[in-house]
């Protein structure tokens, strides 16, 4: 199976980053699409743009720092993952 990765960012703020993020994100979830969308941004921004079903008690900073992916992911309604 092929892998896309896309990395949206700008050092301008307000730009649309995340606004940019969440859509096709969501269009590829609602399909059963898998694969997670990652927000670096110490604003959880994307988190806003859909329900979150399970919220994730870790986050990106306990990934880089400890390599344990457990309890960094939440869960979206629709199936999306987001770290
Ligand atoms: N294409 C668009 N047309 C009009 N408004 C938009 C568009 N894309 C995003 N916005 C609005 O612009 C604002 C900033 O969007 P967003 O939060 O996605 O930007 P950002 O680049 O992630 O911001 P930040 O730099 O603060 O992280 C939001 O209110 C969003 O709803
Ligand atoms: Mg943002």
């Amino acid at each position: 199976m092929q892998q896309l990765t896309v990395t949206i960012r700008s050092t301008k703020g307000g730009v649309g980053k995340a606004t940019f993020a969440a859509n096709p994100g969501g269009m590829l979830a609602d399909p059963g699409q898998r694969g997670p969308l990652i927000d670096a941004d110490i604003q959880p921004t994307l988190s806003s743009y859909y329900p979150i079903e399970e919220t994730a008690e870790q986050g990106l900073t306990q990934l880089i720092t400890t390599g344990e992916i457990a309890d960094c992911i939440s869960k979206t309604a629709i199936g999306m993952m987001i770290l």
